[in-house]
């Protein structure tokens, strides 16, 4: 796992993360495959930024009748998948915080400007909550940033973004937009194309997730 401290990112490296990244990247591999790819993706690196949540602790009866401390999730969490393409990380993750209430903002990227436009918006209770912003894709950093803006404003415990694909101006602008927020990704692309896609990609994840 390479860290890189200055922009609060971590490069999660994982055989499983490589080999998933390996599948999306495939202009030939099918919807299914690319969907169980990108919740996979999703999973390992909830798993991995959740390493520092703090554990709730209670106790239970065993069957035998004995009672033990244990730990259980908190329940802090706030899953954040910006539509489209945030839903493919939301199936992987949701099983590991099942309770955990799903926060949902749509954006549209103006092809010409490559400005963000947000059309849907559905916020519960931010204030003192750890959330998780869902974002496969951080490409020019704009959606990210309309998202995390609004986030920080309720004041929340922890803010952290999941990619499986960034371009280092994508990092670049979240960190100095938000630098409170620790990004993880799958990979730190080589920058975008003319019409803002990452390079070299994997296309337009929402579009492959959902076989449009
Ligand atoms: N969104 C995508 O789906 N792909 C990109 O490369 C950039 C933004």
């Amino acid at each position: 796992m390479e860290a890189s401290s200055s922009l609060n990112a971590t490069e999660v490296a994982h055989p499983l993360v490589a080999a998933s990244l390996g599948l999306l990247r495939d202009k030939n591999t099918p919807k299914a495959a690319f969907a169980a790819a990108l919740a996979g993706v999703g999973a390992l690196l909830f798993w991995e930024a959740s390493r520092a949540l703090r554990l709730a602790t209670t106790q239970v009866t065993t069957p035998g009748g004995a009672v033990a401390d244990v730990s259980a999730r908190p329940d802090t969490i706030v899953l954040l998948p910006i539509l489209r393409a945030g839903l493919g990380f939301l199936r992987g993750i949701e099983p590991w915080v099942p309770g955990a209430p799903v926060a949902t903002v749509g954006i549209s990227r103006d092809h010409t400007t490559l400005e963000p436009r947000i059309y849907h918006e559905t916020l519960p209770p931010l204030a003192g909550r750890d959330v998780f912003v869902l974002e496969p894709m951080l490409a020019t950093g704009g959606s990210a940033c309309a998202v995390l803006e609004r986030v920080r404003a309720a004041q929340p415990a922890s803010l952290t973004l999941l990619s499986v694909l960034a371009a280092p101006v994508g990092l670049a602008t979240v960190h100095q937009t938000a630098p409170e927020t620790r990004v993880f990704v799958a990979a730190i692309d080589e920058g975008l194309d003319a019409r803002g896609y990452i390079v070299p990609g994997l296309g337009d994840a929402g579009d492959r997730l959902l076989g449009t």
